[in-house]
């Protein structure tokens, strides 16, 4: 048996070393998880689905679209669901991407969007960053005739930067008309503001703006994502995706946090403060570490022994942080915000640390 040869030719894309030693609490920092619950009516709201469960979910995920509508003031027939903003980025690709054609990224850009490209079997090029922040006149100069889509992350997974919507627009502007820009915005609660937003680009037919309720929302073991998309783009999507991918308890809790802004509101501005203090402590400490506008910061440790040799000392004390060589940072270590305990454990350890070995 063979398998599809791009299948055959391609890694698994890779989730962290979870494991600490026996005997030690797990302190999981390493994979953008909400630290803290979900909204209590979203839970609820999941509760009283469960009991719907002997039904297929609603595949037109209407009182979903309707409650992303209210919030963002947009056309709800524009927003499409999937299980995680993962499936509508696989969709995306299996869509558009194929042998001959190019996609294009950034230099430290979401790892997901390789295995989409590759899955797809087209080609994955990488622009470089400035200062670990996408930089549009890099990506405009490795666009080429054979570039059918353009990722970008903004916020920035992992180095958790931004940049302003002007430079969105400028990309957006330059790009070639033929060329889809797809802007996940996994983390886009934690930066949106006044002018900032970026769904109206969608009208120009050419570009998709993705989101999730993995990330302030707290719902990442739901496996929810939503977009907003073209309509001729949309519907291409509609085909490839599996109907009803996303559970019927999962459904009701996104529409429920997505109804609860207050709780996400708390949500964000709590992670964004301990998020600050954090990265604040770490540059005490002289470890370099750029300003994230998501729930999780990078840190420079100076090299990638360093970097290995920290990883390997908190994992020790059963805090796991994320390493980061598959995106080619193997001097960072990237640390998701947990509790204020987990926060401060995480702190103390890698103080500790640096007094042993030195910042760089
Ligand atoms: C930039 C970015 N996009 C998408 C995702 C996937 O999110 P979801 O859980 O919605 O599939 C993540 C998750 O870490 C992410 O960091």
């Amino acid at each position: 048996m063979k398998p599809n040869r791009y299948v055959a030719a391609m890694a698994a894309y890779a989730l962290p070393d979870l494991s600490v030693p026996a005997g030690k609490r797990p302190v999981l920092l390493a994979q953008n998880e909400s630290a803290i619950a979900p909204s209590p009516a979203a839970m609820e709201a999941a509760r009283m689905a469960l009991a719907q469960a002997r039904f297929y979910s609603d595949s037109e995920w209407t009182d979903l679209r309707a409650g992303i509508a209210e919030v963002h003031g947009l056309d709800p027939a524009l927003i499409l669901c999937g299980a995680g903003s993962m499936e509508l980025i696989q969709a995306l690709g299996l869509a558009y991407l194929h042998r001959g054609v190019r996609a294009l990224s950034t230099a430290h850009g979401y790892l997901y969007f390789r295995t989409v490209a590759q899955l797809a079997g087209a080609t994955l090029d990488l622009a470089p960053e400035t200062e670990f922040t996408v930089d549009v006149d890099e990506l405009l100069a490795a666009v080429r005739p054979e570039t059918a889509m353009v990722f970008v992350a903004n916020p920035g997974n992992p180095t958790g930067t931004r940049i302003p919507r002007d430079e969105i627009v400028r990309l957006r502007e330059a790009l070639p008309d033929s060329v889809m820009l797809v802007i996940d915005e996994a983390y886009g609660e934690f930066a949106d503001a006044p002018g900032e937003q970026v769904f109206d680009l969608v009208a120009r037919g050419d570009t998709v703006v993705l989101r999730t309720f993995s990330k302030v929302y707290g719902l990442a073991g739901m496996r929810v994502g939503w977009g907003v998309f073209p309509p001729t783009i949309g519907a291409e999507i509609r085909k490839v995706q599996n109907p009803g991918s996303i559970p019927i308890t999962s459904l009701a809790a996104a529409a429920g946090a997505m109804r609860d802004q207050a709780h996400m509101i708390r949500v964000r501005d709590e992670t964004a403060a301990r998020r600050d203090r954090f990265a604040g402590a770490m540059r005490q400490l002289g470890l370099a570490v750029p300003k994230s506008h998501t729930n999780f910061v990078l840190i420079g440790f100076g090299s990638t022994e360093k970097a290995a040799s920290a990883a390997a000392a908190l994992r020790n004390e059963g805090v796991v942080l994320r390493p980061m060589g598959g995106y080619g940072l193997a001097d960072c270590l990237r640390a998701t915000v947990g509790s204020e305990e987990d926060m401060q454990i995480a702190r103390d350890m890698i103080a500790d640390w640096v007094e042993r070995e030195g910042a760089s």
